[in-house]
């Protein structure tokens, strides 16, 4: 989406018109001045359509009197001293929403004479953008036979009234989103460990180190773990190392991302039926490939290191059985009862991998770790298990106000012990209850003492079957905002 900022909406305007106007509050403003220039057409179509001004409520009026627009949207704002940066954020993606596929190419905003409001205009006009930006994204690279009337046609938005000095961070957040959700919608066809490597690569930012293992080095290391999740596979596990050097010589945190690029089970295969669904099971590494982007793209003061853990789990002769025992690089070994439990597989040898080498204070990973998540928290909220009190309240804020939400999740011996295995240190799977807790303690185990680590299991929140204020059905790309703000609000110089 092209974002453009002007003084005035010009006379010879073309496209569609927005304004917002207050809820159960007379018009104002740029509503106002336009219900004057109709004749009271706008007056008469709120009325009309029953609005009172609800936040992100829409009333859509086409061919307006004397006006070169061809249609004008009256977007609710809720009570103005509410409205906050969520808030213009709905409202930039109601109004995309509306007019994606409407025929429309360029829409213009008027938030002349906006008052009121809970924040400065120009973070209110950024922010707006932003929730646009964020609501147009499609997915439709593979629909060669789209009718013309289901194509996206919105290419641009100019606001008005408000100058773009809250706009670039914002953009280059949107950007890491987009990265994100093209990354986690490809199929698995196009997406494996090397070309999620590639594509990764290929938009990096300058100043986004990139680093690659590939199964070679692996295998020196001694990551037994992960290898036996790839060994499955025709395609070559990778580990994807991104660097963002801007904070000096700060200790950096350290985001470590769950990247199955597909997740068959394994000889546990999974049942046909939403199968599909497996492909999407890389979200935390396109999580963190995300913020990593953003956090580049925006220049932000502070040390990350993303580490994203790339394999394909597939059932063949050569896949791992249930009750191998393998080593980790860790030294710990490990009973695979279960080769559907194989996300905490990967996360056990790059974290620990990770600690190693970047001795990091702070090591947040993100993975679509269990199915018994989504039994918990269905599709609102992502789980949080920490280590330590302050980190998680500080993922927990990250996620409240960025829309990325959080619950904090339990952890404790009594849960750790449910995963001993009678004849290596520890079995990867523990009894069906509790399923997210006893995979939450198994990462746990590897996790260096001192080291403060917190664990989102994103099951819920990679992809969504509905659309949303923000998002239209598909991938969602959590987590990079969450990541991205917990970062600029917690370490950023
Ligand atoms: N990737 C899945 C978890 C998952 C399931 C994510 C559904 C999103 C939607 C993970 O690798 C897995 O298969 N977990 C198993 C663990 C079980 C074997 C202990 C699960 O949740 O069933
Ligand atoms: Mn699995
Ligand atoms: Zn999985």
């Amino acid at each position: 989406m092209l974002i453009n900022y002007a003084a005035t909406v010009s006379a010879d305007m073309m496209g569609a018109l927005a304004v917002v106007a207050a809820k159960d509050a007379p018009l104002s403003g740029a509503a106002l001045a336009l219900d004057g220039v109709t004749g009271g057409q706008i007056a008469r179509a709120v009325s009309a359509a029953r609005f009172d001004g609800d936040a992100a409520s829409v009333v859509e009026i086409f061919a307006p009197a004397n006006s070169t627009a061809t249609r004008v949207i009256v977007v609710g704002l809720g009570k103005a001293d509410a409205a906050d940066a969520a808030a213009f954020e709905k409202i930039g993606g109601a109004i995309a929403a509306k007019l994606i596929t409407s025929g429309e190419k360029s829409v213009t905003v008027d938030l002349t004479g906006l008052e009121g409001v809970g924040l400065p205009l120009a973070e209110a006009a950024a922010r707006l953008a932003h929730g646009a930006t964020l609501r147009a994204y499609r997915f439709d690279k593979y629909h060669t036979t789209m009718k013309a009337s289901q194509k996206a046609t919105l290419e641009a938005i100019t606001i008005v009234g408000a100058d773009d000095s809250a706009h670039a961070n914002l953009a280059a957040i949107a950007a890491g989103v987009a990265l994100t959700r093209d990354l986690v919608s490809e199929p698995a066809n196009i997406i494996y460990p090397e070309s999620f490597v590639e594509r990764a690569a290929a938009v990096a930012p300058p100043g986004l180190a990139i680093e690659v293992l590939g199964e070679a080095e692996m295998t020196r290391l001694g990551m037994g773990a992960l290898l036996g999740v790839s060994l499955g596979s025709d395609r070559e596990a990778k580990i994807l190392v991104m660097r963002w050097n801007g904070g000096g010589d700060a200790v950096p945190v350290v985001l470590v991302g769950k990247g199955v690029t597909f997740d068959t089970g394994g000889i546990s295969i999974k049942p046909a039926a939403g199968m599909e669904d497996m492909k999407w099971d890389m979200g935390g590494a396109g999580a963190v490939t995300g913020a990593l982007h953003a956090l580049a793209a925006r220049n932000a003061k502070v040390n990350v290191i993303g580490v994203c853990g790339l394999v394909e789990n597939m059932p063949d002769g050569k896949a791992q059985r249930p009750g191998d025992v393998v080593t980790s690089m860790s030294g710990q070994t490990i009973e695979v009862i279960n080769t559907d439990a194989e996300g905490r597989l990967v996360l056990c040898d790059v974290i620990w991998w990770a600690q190693e080498q970047f001795k990091p204070e702070v090591v947040v990973d993100l993975a679509t770790l269990t199915g018994a998540m989504v039994v918990s928290l269905g599709h609102e909220q992502a789980g949080i298990f920490a280590n330590d009190d302050a980190l998680a309240a500080q993922l927990i804020a990250a996620g409240a106000a960025t829309g990325d939400r959080l619950w904090r999740m339990p952890l404790g011996a009594e849960y750790d012990k449910l995963i001993d295995s009678p004849i290596a240190d520890m079995k990867n799977v523990g009894p069906r209850e509790g399923g997210s807790i006893t995979a939450a303690q198994f990462i746990a185990r590897f996790i260096k003492p001192g080291v403060k680590w917190a664990h989102l299991d994103i099951a819920g929140m990679a992809w969504t079957a509905k659309d949303g204020p923000l998002c239209a059905k598909g991938a969602t790309g959590y987590g990079v905002r969450l990541l991205e703000k917990f970062v600029a609000d917690n370490f950023e110089g």
